[in-house]
């Protein structure tokens, strides 16, 4: 092994509260060669990996959990894209260009191919099976289309409306003819969100009253409210929803980080009842085995090809920044999907 190749491992898990730069070691390591492969292994060369929200419940060590937590001392391991430098796996071969949820936050590495799979060869860039195409794209797909199933003449309700989710549910809802309104936390990401197609948007950090803000640009009430950040603008949207209104419960970044003290607790959760409000937690992984996934992959592909979506990647380069990139996710740093770009498609380690 060849020293230079790089890792950034966790260091300690955080049960509560912000995580800060302290809990990951960015590391020099050896090169994995090809000759260290066993059998059904691949070696990947990381060109991007993706930097998700999620990732906050996997460094807080909890065991009651849809997905593993992060392990000290380990690398941190999420979704990214790679090429295969070598394989011994009949499923992969050499120059591949794979994405996949098993990727080590490490330049190179070895693995078993179990969660990765081949992007097909389309002239489509690699970051953006991370994004459009990706987990945070269908993730946006399944709250709008399958469970709030929201449909023409309806008003809904996006937050964090410039995110990696936000942005495509803003889309996906003005092709069905929604009215779509957007709250996001800087004047810029609101312009981006108009730019979008999106009705009506505000900063909801300048806003003030939030019941009024958010009534204010839905003045007959929301029927779909997409929620990716819980919290107080949950409590105020819950005000605002229409009699048999859907909340698709899609993320509440606002509390990931909160602790005992810090917590914020839901008032008006009664308006459930005369309201008829129902509210869908979900999981985008438990809808890639379903036909949603097909469909998704066909309607923002042809999106894509007739020019009818946006995607707004947010790039921090280097590997060395990859926890920082993640940490400013929770402090609205990113514009866009956050993703780390470890080399580049033609570099050799
Ligand atoms: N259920 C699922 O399967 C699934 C899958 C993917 C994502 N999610 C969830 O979807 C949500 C969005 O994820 P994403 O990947 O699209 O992230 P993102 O929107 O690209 O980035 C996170 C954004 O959240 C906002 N934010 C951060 N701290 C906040 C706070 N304290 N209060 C309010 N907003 C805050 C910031 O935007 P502003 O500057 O606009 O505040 C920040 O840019 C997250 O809650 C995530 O956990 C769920």
């Amino acid at each position: 092994m060849s020293p230079s190749n790089t890792s950034v491992k966790l260091v300690k898990l955080v049960s509560s509260g912000a995580p800060t730069l302290a809990n990951f070691k960015v590391e020099s390591i050896g090169v994995p060669s090809k000759a260290s492969l066993q059998s059904d292994q691949i070696l990947v060369r990381t060109l991007y990996l993706s930097a998700d929200p999620y990732m906050r419940g996997r460094l807080s060590g909890s065991q009651d959990s849809y997905v593993d937590s992060f392990v000290a001392g380990k690398p941190i391991i999420g979704l990214g894209v790679g090429v295969i430098e070598a394989s011994t796996s009949s499923e992969f071969k050499e120059g591949d260009v794979v994405t996949g949820d098993q990727f080590l936050w490490e330049a190179k590495f070895v693995s078993g191919v179990r969660g990765f799979i081949k992007i097909p060869a389309s002239g489509i860039a690699p970051a953006n099976y991370l994004g459009v195409l990706g987990m945070p794209s269908f993730t946006a797909y399944v709250g709008v289309v399958t469970l709030a199933q929201a449909k023409a003449g309806e008003t809904i309700l996006i937050s964090a409306a410039s995110g990696a989710v936000g942005q495509v549910a803003v889309q996906l809802a003005k092709a069905r003819g929604l009215r779509v309104v957007g709250a996001a936390g800087s004047d810029d990401k609101v312009a981006f969100v108009k730019s979008l197609g999106a009705d009506a948007a505000f900063n909801y950090k300048t806003c003030g009253d939030l019941n009024a803000a958010i009534r204010a640009v839905a003045p007959d009430g929301v029927d779909v409210y997409f929620d990716n950040v819980g919290g107080e603008f949950l409590d105020a949207a819950l005000l605002n929803m229409n009699a048999f209104g859907r909340i698709a419960e899609c993320g509440m970044i606002s509390q990931y980080n909160a602790t005992a003290d810090t917590a914020y607790h839901i008032q008006n959760l009664i308006r459930i009842i005369p309201k008829r409000i129902s509210i869908h937690g979900f999981i985008v992984s438990d809808y890639y085995a379903k036909p949603d996934y097909a469909n998704f992959i066909a309607e923002v592909s042809a999106m894509l090809k007739e020019g009818k979506i946006t995607y707004k990647l947010d790039e921090v380069v280097g590997l060395e920044n990859a926890p920082q990139g993640l940490l400013d996710l929770f402090e609205g740093k990113n514009f866009g999907k956050r993703v780390i770009k470890v080399t580049d498609a033609q570099q050799r380690l």
